[in-house]
């Protein structure tokens, strides 16, 4: 089978995983990328020797590119998917899929029209722990989801608090900082979705806007099929985790400040989900790739996939590769992003209107 030849748009922090996780990935070759930054275009391309550009423009009609990567803050994604698929390039957008109803709906519409498949980089459903805590939901073990929750609560106070700013998401909009409702909740609510099977059809919730004062953030989602899930963020307080809940995390992962560490190091308040269901119940370490499963008879550890954060990055790639190849949409769909945005726009809805919004 022919190498998708393959670029990436947008050399920033999350480029580093996709890169290093796509070295794992055989039916794909890497070849180019642009970067508006000289410095970081400099020192990415060389390290891994792509060809760089500036100007993404140049990049699709030089390179000859099957798929390209969107890896830009998402108040581009837009212009940029609609700009690639326009020149008949796939597309895998990071998340969140735009900060609208309506670009997102454009974006998915722009790829159908020019006949090209759009991915969605919901990448924390490709994590090995999740991926076998959804087959273990689907084969009943749980019995019926009726709770699922995240919480992300830590930092360094309030006055070392740091939102992602405008060059991520307009000031005054939804937005906030790296382990927040919008940048990071945004990933939950797609994997709430995907654990229940089911979507969300009522919603309460709270969340920061960029370039304001933090709050509390949450999100209550009222599921179709009863379940309730929920998510807690505060990042500019302190954790109250204990020493003895930490762990070595297996795979990388990104901590409350929003630093990318390396696997193997010791994780004090290490991320984890908790999905339960009539009949027992998964706590989910998605980045220390770790699972545990208690029900009536005991507690047991659950043993993963060796392929923990990046190796996520490179299961999404795979199966989109394979998806092109048998020209089937891709396994998580822009239709999945737009679904995920409409829920975490309904929580800034229900904050202003003070009211639970159906979805
Ligand atoms: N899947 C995950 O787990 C995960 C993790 C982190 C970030 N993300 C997402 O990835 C995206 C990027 O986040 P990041 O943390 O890498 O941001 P970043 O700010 O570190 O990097 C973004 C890069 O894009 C470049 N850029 C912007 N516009 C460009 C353009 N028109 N042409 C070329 N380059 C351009 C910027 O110069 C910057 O270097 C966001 O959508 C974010 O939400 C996903």
């Amino acid at each position: 089978m022919r190498k998708l030849r393959v670029g990436l748009i947008g050399l920033g922090g999350v480029a580093e995983p996709h890169l290093e996780g796509y070295r794992q990935v055989d039916q794909i070759e890497v070849t180019a990328a642009a970067e508006l930054v000289e410095d970081r275009r400099h020192q990415m391309t060389s390290r891994w020797g792509l060809e760089g550009y500036r100007d993404y423009e140049e990049m699709l009609e030089r390179e000859n590119l099957d798929l390209v990567c969107v890896l830009t803050p998402a108040r581009t994604h837009r212009e940029i998917t609609e700009r690639v698929a326009a020149a008949g390039v796939h597309v895998l957008c990071e998340k969140p899929l735009a900060l609208s109803a309506e670009d997102a709906t454009a974006m998915i519409s722009s790829c159908q029209a020019a006949g090209v498949k759009l991915c969605y980089g919901a990448s924390y459903r490709f994590l090995p722990a999740c991926r076998k805590a959804k087959e273990m939901i689907a084969q009943g073990m749980l019995g019926e989801i009726t709770l699922l929750i995240e919480t992300c609560i830590g930092g360094q106070g309030f006055e070392h608090y740091r939102d992602l700013g405008e060059r991520h998401y307009p000031l005054g909009g939804p937005g906030g900082g790296g382990m927040g409702l919008v940048d990071h909740g945004i990933h939950l609510i797609d994997l709430f979705r995907w654990f229940t099977g089911s979507d969300v059809e009522y919603v309460s919730g709270r969340g920061n806007y960029s370039g304001q004062a933090p709050v509390t953030e949450y999100l209550t989602m009222l599921f179709g099929n009863g379940a309730v899930g929920q998510l807690i963020y505060n990042e500019a307080t302190f954790s109250s985790g204990m020493p003895a809940e930490g762990m070595f995390s297996w795979g990388w992962s990104w901590d409350i400040g929003g630093n990318l560490r390396p696997g193997g190091s010791w994780d004090p308040d290490p991320g984890s989900i908790r999905v339960h269901g009539e009949n027992g119940a998964l706590r989910i370490y998605h980045y220390g790739n770790k699972l545990f499963l208690s029900n009536r008879e005991e507690c047991q550890e659950i043993s993963l996939l060796h392929r923990p954060m990046p190796g996520n990055f490179a299961m999404q790639m795979e199966s989109f590769a394979e998806r092109i190849h048998r020209d089937e949409d891709a396994e998580v769909t822009g239709f999945d992003g737009l679904a995920a945005l409409r829920v975490l726009l309904a929580a800034y809805e229900s904050q202003e209107t003070r009211s639970l919004v159906a979805i």
